[in-house]
Formats: structure tokens, C-alpha cells, sequence
């Protein structure tokens, strides 16, 4: 940690064409890249194997969710293994957009997570606390709360990523200092040793840009970023290179 590859992840959000989809890729296509860095790319649903086909060959694709069956009737749902068989190799579960205006809970989420490695995808489970709950000094409560659901549905941690979003600093412009990300990443981590004797990587969400992300990334916790606004624009590449 801290010196270590650094995980950059860009969350498309609901947001995508196909004439977007090819700026990101040129611009992902024409910077250079950091090898210091792993990097993945979350478009929409639809657009899962048509940016698959078009980025580099280190580039990889997550889903931005995923229901816990294989298949069946769930209008509207896909499967882990519709996912993989597009070409893509990751899901993000568990964001907190997913949990406030879908309602999404711990429980389903923890169902989410087991059924997708099983079905050999890997996995971004986010988790984060609201400005009300940080106010009210909640944020260990809630983040080691929704850890717990998560890991106790985790059978190999390798395959997991997991990123600290804080809700208050998501889309907002307000990022969380260094050292309140730190500060909640180091908890984390010592939570999840005890509770579940494994190292994991945790990554931090929320307002991540080409200017603030060096300065994170030199956090001794902080192993990556999950980046929403910033990852469809060309301070992408910067934030990609921020721990060279
Ligand atoms: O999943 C990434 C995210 O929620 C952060 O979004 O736009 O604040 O970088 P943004």
C-alpha cells in the first residue's frame, strides 16, 4: 500500500453513446498509460462488448451490476454470466446509487456478491456513509456494516476490490481529504484482517480528479480510485498516472 499498483477504475454511471465511448477510448488509446497501474473501464450495460472491442488489450470491463440468479424471469435484470460471455471480467456491486435510488440492502448486495464470484466474475463492492451518518459519527458503524454483509459472501478476496465511496463526496465537487480517506481505509483494513484474516485492496470514490488524485494516491491505505465524472474526460490519464 502506498507504493503499490495502483487500481483505477472508471464508472461510466448512466452515461454513454457510442460517439462517447470512442472519445474515452481515444483518449485512453493516445496517452501513455502507466504500467504502475490497473485500469478498467465500466460503460452501461449495452456498451459492455462494444468498448470491450475497441480498448487496449490492458483495459479491463466491469458491469456496473448484476442480479444474483444465473437466469430466468427478471425482466430487466443481468446475470453474471451474460456478462462474462460479452467479454467482460468485472462487476461493481453495492454503489450507492444503487443502494439509495434502487433500494438496494446489505442482504441483496451479500447475495450479489457471492453469485458473481462464483459465476467467476471479480468484483468492486462499495461501500460509504451518508453526510447525516458521518455527522452523527457513524461512518465506522455503517462502513463495517456493509463490510460485513460483503465479506461474509466472499469466497476468494483476490477477486475483490473493494471501494470506500463516501455518499457526502459523490458527484458533489467535495472530495474527502487524504486523511479522511486514510483514516477510514486504515480502519477498514483492520477490520476486515479481524473479521476475516485477509489482506484486500480498497480503493477510494468520490470526486476524484486529475488535480486531487496524487495527492490520495500517496495515502498509505489507499491502493486506487473508483472514478465517476473524471473517468470520461482526459484527466482520466492523469488519475491513471497519479503514482508513477
Ligand atoms: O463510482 C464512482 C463514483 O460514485 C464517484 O463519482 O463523479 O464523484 O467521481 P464522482
Amino acid at each position: 500500500p502506498g507504493t503499490g499498483k495502483l487500481f483505477v477504475g472508471g464508472n461510466w454511471k448512466m452515461n454513454c453513446s457510442k460517439k462517447q465511448a470512442e472519445e474515452v477510448i481515444g483518449f485512453l488509446k493516445s496517452g501513455k498509460l502507466s504500467d504502475n497501474a490497473e485500469i478498467v473501464v465500466s460503460p452501461p450495460a449495452p456498451y459492455l462488448e462494444y468498448v470491450k472491442a475497441r480498448l487496449p488489450a490492458n483495459v479491463g470491463i466491469a458491469a456496473q451490476n448484476c442480479y444474483k440468479e444465473e437466469k430466468g424471469a427478471f425482466t430487466g435484470e443481468i446475470s453474471p454470466a451474460m456478462i462474462k460471455d460479452v467479454g467482460a471480467e468485472w462487476v461493481i456491486l453495492g454503489h450507492s446509487e444503487r443502494r439509495a435510488i434502487f433500494h438496494e440492502d446489505d442482504a441483496l448486495i451479500g447475495q450479489k456478491v457471492k453469485h458473481a464470484l462464483s459465476a467467476g466474475l471479480k468484483v468492486i463492492a462499495c461501500i460509504g456513509e451518508t453526510l447525516q451518518e458521518r455527522e452523527a459519527n457513524k461512518t465506522e458503524e455503517v462502513v463495517f456494516r456493509q463490510m460485513k454483509a460483503i465479506g461474509d459472501n466472499i469466497s476468494d478476496w483476490d477477486k475483490v476490490v473493494v471501494a470506500y465511496e463516501p455518499v457526502w463526496a459523490i458527484g458533489t465537487g467535495k472530495t474527502a481529504t487524504p486523511e479522511q480517506a486514510q483514516e477510514v481505509h486504515v480502519k477498514l483494513r483492520a477490520f476486515i484482517k479481524s473479521n476475516f484474516q485477509k489482506d484486500v485492496r480498497i480503493i477510494y470514490g468520490g470526486s476524484v480528479t486529475g488535480k486531487n488524485a496524487k495527492e490520495l494516491a500517496s495515502q498509505r491505505d489507499v491502493d486506487g480510485f473508483l472514478v465517476g465524472g473524471a473517468s470520461l474526460k482526459q484527466e482520466f490519464v492523469d488519475i491513471i498516472n497519479a503514482r508513477q
